[in-house]
């Protein structure tokens, strides 16, 4: 069905409608939204501001709800961190030989509910809103990355199984650090070599304890091993390059990073998304992490800030008006008095970060 859209009805009640058109800013030249763009909240908030012209083409669309409310995604959060939490104790002990029980099968118990959210829902922000960032435990990263990870599956159109399993390898791709003495793993200083050896082979005895525990699928234990490898073949424990790291691994990694990130860690504070955005980006730039993965990642990131306040590197501060697929790092930004930045082009001014989060 189509319809219109003019100064006059420009209200919530048009999310989920299809722009039928491009939509300028006020100067005519600067495209500030593209035909078949979804309307959400933040794009009605940047028209009321920036809408130039009347009567624009509208497709109206059915409106995705979504089923589950934010404080029954903090529930469900909650009560996965509190079970992984008591897994992974005792996975510790069975590991360090106090204990004899195999674990793992309870897992699958764990994860489901949370990861079956992420397939059946379309927005996910509130829920990478909620990862705890006091993850210095294993436990609490391993649950982030997961969740991430599946996100990024979810992102990339990937159909139901992957998903899972990519929330089921981000789980479990850290767990060769339960082997780790905590005063080695908590260390708020300086790592001799021995111990650096130690955390870098977390991955190589993920995969062991693994195995010792009955798992056999490939893209768990590859996405186990080679979570810190890198495209340009900088990474550990091997120094492979891209065509020896397998999408699913490399999936890993970002979700890896990001949470890295945005996480509290004894030397550095909570970091945005924007920051993360930023950096995974620069990562992308040096060939170290997929511009297949990080792209429709950060463009999702990006997508939530849109009529945000936002830092730029100069010390100037304006609104995310528009972000771009192909480069969603580089949005337009609008500075007032009808000034409007194409981040794209301006070599001089970069993001750095948003102004409250
Ligand atoms: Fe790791």
């Amino acid at each position: 069905m189509n319809g219109i859209l003019n100064e006059g009805n420009l209200s919530l009640k048009l999310v989920g409608s299809v722009l039928g058109e491009d939509v300028y800013a006020k100067n005519k030249s600067i495209p500030l939204l593209r035909k078949g763009t979804v309307l959400n909240e933040r794009h009605i908030f940047v028209l009321q501001s920036h809408l130039n012209h009347n009567n624009l083409r509208l497709e109206t669309c059915s409106i995705h709800q979504p089923s589950i409310s934010v404080e029954e995604l903090e529930q469900n959060y909650k009560e996965s961190l509190g079970q992984l939490k008591s897994i992974f104790e005792d996975l510790e002990a069975a590991i360090n030989g106090s204990a004899s029980n195999q674990p793992l099968q309870q897992l699958e118990h764990m994860y489901t509910p949370m990861l079956n959210t992420i397939v059946a829902e379309d927005e996910h922000f509130e829920l990478l809103k909620l990862l705890r960032k006091d993850d210095e435990f294993t436990y609490v990263h391993s649950l982030n990355v997961g969740v991430v990870s599946s996100i990024i599956g979810k992102l990339l159109a990937m159909d139901k199984e992957e998903i899972l399993l990519l929330g089921e390898t981000g789980i479990l791709h850290d767990i060769g650090k339960l082997s780790i003495p905590l005063s080695v793993l908590k260390k708020n200083g300086q790592l001799d070599p021995e111990e650096w050896e130690l955390i870098r082979n977390h991955t190589v005895e993920g995969v062991q304890i693994l195995k010792n525990m009955g798992e056999t699928r490939t893209k768990v234990i590859m996405g186990t091993l080679l979570h810190h490898e890198r495209l340009d073949g900088s990474g550990y424990p091997y120094g492979v390059r891209e065509d020896v790291i397998p999408f699913h691994a490399q999936i890993i990694s970002v979700a890896d990073t990001y949470d890295a990130i945005t996480a509290v860690r004894p030397y550095k504070g909570e970091q945005s998304p924007i920051v993360a955005v930023m950096i995974l980006m620069e990562e992308t730039a040096k060939g170290k992490l997929s511009s297949a993965i990080t792209v429709p990642f950060t463009k999702y990131l990006m997508d939530q800030f849109i009529g945000q306040q936002v830092l730029l590197n100069t010390g100037e501060q304006g609104t995310i008006i528009t972000v771009y697929d192909d480069m969603p790092h580089c949005p337009l930004v609008y500075l007032g008095e009808n000034v409007y930045i194409d981040l794209r082009f301006d070599h001089t001014r970069s993001l750095k970060d948003v102004v409250s989060y």
